[in-house]
């Protein structure tokens, strides 16, 4: 059996680790890139550090709007699956690269399979929401992370060939996270006290294309008891560039670093105090390492770790988020949630089984 794969863009590099992990000889898998995150710190340094056989393909599509960037992907996408011919088109989550790859194959009747299927947060407003959901209308197979996410599919009448697997972010944390306390030194690096700092990550279009809202969210962290590492994406780089807030961050509590491999990034989050994110990866890392988390969005498809109490919806407003975060109590309870880390494997043993 032939498998295709196709991602683009940090998280699904993180995640198609763990399905490349669990081929074992069984199926063949090509590699594409479609260069949609092209930065070495935000794409080969994942390859190196998770043993990502090279991608056999790339693209070098880059970044653009997002109809010519998906676009491009697209006709590019095309032409590799009519040269490989393979039996099954695997995307990833819910970027512009996962919806190219799976329009592209079943335009071409080539099977897709769909990692992460499921996930709503019903914001149409979010570009992520519309490739998700037009990824799983086209999609043959369906590998959700939780019963709400098979249950939102059953909403939209997707039921058939829809499969609970968990969630392969964590066969990538739980393979890592040992390594990342053992081998990375970026805690001295950073001369950071473990317990003692917040780790913070923005990047989404409702928070870096909002001046007003990226502004509240940066004098919340200024206004925070504790020093605030934050691996800055270059988008939200040029936001704050652009905005030239009359904010002095220079001279702030906040540090501004490079983002980091993936080993540096768990090691952060393992001696974080609290996280504070709008990225849905992290959300999860929180809650499977335990460690509070407070996302600056107004809503998220990872309702669970928000249940649980692990993970409280702040938004973007600067004295909403200080209130949570200091008014943040620790659950005492914390259930298993999205599988404990064989779900890669769970996958490969789904596509062979399909395909017999
Ligand atoms: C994309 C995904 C988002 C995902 C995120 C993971 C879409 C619509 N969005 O958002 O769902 O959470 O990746 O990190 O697919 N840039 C660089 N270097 C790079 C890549 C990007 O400088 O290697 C800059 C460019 O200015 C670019 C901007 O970042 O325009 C945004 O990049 P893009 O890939 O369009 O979206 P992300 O915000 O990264
Ligand atoms: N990540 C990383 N370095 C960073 C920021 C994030 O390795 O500087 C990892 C993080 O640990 C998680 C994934 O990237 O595994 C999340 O990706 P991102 O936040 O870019 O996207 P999202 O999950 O929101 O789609």
């Amino acid at each position: 059996m032939k498998i295709l794969t196709v991602i683009g863009a940090r998280p699904q590099f993180i995640k198609a680790a763990a399905v490349s992990r669990s081929l074992q000889h069984r199926v063949t898998e090509i590699i594409l890139h479609t260069g949609q995150h092209y930065d070495k710190n935000l794409s080969k340094v994942f390859f190196e550090e998770l043993d990502i056989p090279n991608p056999t393909y790339n693209l070098g599509v880059g970044s653009g709007t997002h109809g010519s960037q998906t676009g491009e992907m697209l006709g590019k996408i095309e032409a590799v699956l009519i040269k490989e011919e393979p039996d099954w088109v695997l995307v990833y989550g819910d970027t512009n690269s996962t919806l190219a790859g799976a329009l592209a194959a079943a335009k071409l009747n080539i099977n897709v399979a769909h990692v992460e299927a499921g996930l709503r947060s019903f914001n149409r407003r979010m570009p992520e929401e519309i490739n998700r959901i037009l990824t799983d209308h086209i999609s043959d197979l369906l590998f959700c992370p939780s019963d709400v996410a098979v249950q939102n599919l059953k909403k939209e009448g997707i039921t058939k060939n829809v499969v609970i697997v968990g969630d392969v972010m964590a066969d990538s944390l739980f393979y890592t996270a040992e390594k990342a306390a053992q081998k990375s030194k970026i805690i001295e690096t950073l001369g950071l006290k473990p317990g003692n700092y917040y780790l913070a990550t923005v990047h989404r279009a409702e928070n870096t294309d909002d001046p007003h809202r990226l502004k509240n969210i940066l004098e919340a962290f200024v206004a925070l008891d504790a020093q605030v590492v934050f691996p800055i994406h270059p988008r939200t780089s040029q936001a704050i560039e652009n905005y030239n807030f009359d904010l002095d961050l220079e001279n702030s509590n906040i540090k501004f670093v490079e983002p980091m491999g993936y080993l540096n990034m768990i090691r952060l989050e393992q001696s974080a105090k609290m996280i504070l994110t709008d990225s849905g990866g992290i959300q999860k890392e929180a809650y499977w390492l335990r460690v509070p988390c407070v996302t600056l969005r107004d809503e998220t498809e990872w309702v669970e770790t928000v249940e649980s109490g692990w993970n409280v919806i702040a938004g973007g407003d600067k004295e909403r988020i200080l209130h949570i975060i200091r008014n943040y109590q620790v659950p005492e309870e914390h259930p298993d949630l999205y599988g404990v880390g064989q779900v890669g494997q769970e996958i490969i043993d789904c596509l062979i089984e399909m395909s017999d």
